[in-house]
């Protein structure tokens, strides 16, 4: 093995609750002396997918294993149809079958899908377990790993039945993101750069300057970028964990994305990072439309997306069909944040200044909805 690993270590200070996020190059070769470190348990139980068995699950278990701490592993398919009630059961029973006890732990090595689906198990098997987050993309270690949202998916809707219930320890091992398709990788920094543009301008102009390095796994960029995101959310989550409050502004660009995420079927046609990148373009472009942000914004924004590939604008979602827009305006009516019949919206009045409202013109809306779909080369249907 080699040598100890540096790491950062960035607490979420939520009381008795309180944990720490590691984020260093290396540390999932050293994840049982990490834990161990930490919390004590007597053995370990770990969930995963196919893909990440393939690459990473090796090295987790040989440290689990070599320090006797394996109960068992739990290896699900790929993908968001695994958020289930049917993978949740099987995860469940297969964590009891490993004879773990309240007091053990429960290891989510993943991505978002992973953390989710293994947070929730562990918030139901014996009443509460206590779990542990690995996250594997960028994603994962920026935004879901952090702040105890887990939940598995409804007939009704994306991550309607959940709870919060926060990890124990993350470890964001940032060298396992090589490991990340260019695509995925660009998903995920679209978390990274909402930080930036929902409160920290400076952050914004720092990727603005170095996103080529980070992009090239220059790796002391990608430890910074992932520790600043990190202490951002941690931030955020310690002031109002059960997102009454001020944890919706990390939903830059979702009421918008996450429509054009569920028109487009929850697939690989639309990755839920690029929709929060169109989305958080339309936050931009709505609010400059609404005279709340100045003449120019949106466009420096959507440079700074377009220059890294990721889309601004409905005509970049791949295939020919395009939504109306009274779908839109359905599918964003069913956002969690409604309240009363009220949408809510993440809207902004320059870079790094986001706000939340409820105080959004409808008309307004839907005009700018059809110049948006009216943008769009093709036909809509
Ligand atoms: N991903 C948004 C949140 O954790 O609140």
């Amino acid at each position: 093995m080699r040598s100890k690993p540096s790491y950062t270590s960035v607490p979420v200070e939520l009381g008795q609750r309180r944990y720490d996020v590691l984020i260093g190059a290396g540390l999932l070769a050293h994840a049982a002396g990490l834990i161990g470190d930490r919390l004590e348990a007597r053995k370990y139980g770990i969930v995963t997918d196919e893909n990440l068995a393939k690459h990473h699950l090796a090295v987790l278990e040989a440290a689990l294993g070599a320090a006797g701490r394996h109960a068992g592993t739990v290896v699900l398919p790929p993908g968001e149809s695994t958020k289930s009630l049917a993978h949740l059961g099987a995860v469940t029973d297969r964590l009891i079958e490993m004879g773990l006890e309240r007091g053990d732990l429960v290891i989510a090595l993943g991505g978002g899908v992973i953390g989710d689906i293994t947070g929730f198990a562990a918030s139901i098997v014996r009443r509460g377990m206590r779990y542990v987050q690995i996250p594997t993309s960028l994603l994962a270690q920026v935004d879901s790993s952090v702040g105890g949202k887990t939940a598995i998916n409804s007939q009704y809707g994306k991550n309607l039945i959940g709870a919060f219930h926060q990890p124990s320890l993350v470890i964001a091992d940032t060298e396992v993101l090589s490991t990340l398709s260019p695509r995925e990788r660009r998903a995920g920094y679209a978390e990274v750069v909402k930080y930036g543009l929902l409160g920290d301008k400076p952050f914004f102009e720092w990727l603005d300057v170095h996103w080529r390095s980070l992009f090239g796994n220059d790796p002391a960029v990608l430890a910074e970028a992932v520790e600043r995101s990190v202490r951002a959310k941690a931030a955020i989550v310690a002031r109002d964990e059960t997102e009454t409050g001020d944890r919706m502004l990390l939903n830059l660009g979702h009421t918008f994305g996450h429509a054009l995420e569920a028109w487009a079927g929850y697939s690989s046609r639309l990755l839920h990072g690029e929709a929060v990148a169109i989305g958080m373009a339309q936050a931009f472009r709505f609010s400059e439309a609404q005279g709340l942000s100045a003449k120019g914004t949106a466009a420096r924004v959507e440079a700074h997306l377009q220059g890294i590939g990721l889309p601004t604008r409905i005509a970049d979602i791949q295939g020919p069909d395009r939504p109306d827009v009274d779908t839109l305006m359905k599918l964003m009516a069913q956002d969690k944040k409604v309240r009363a019949g009220q949408m809510t919206f993440i809207l902004v009045r320059g870079i790094g200044d986001a706000f939340v409202t409820r105080d959004v013109d409808p008309v307004a809306l839907h005009g700018f909805l059809a110049t948006e779909v009216a943008a769009c080369p093709s036909k809509s249907v």
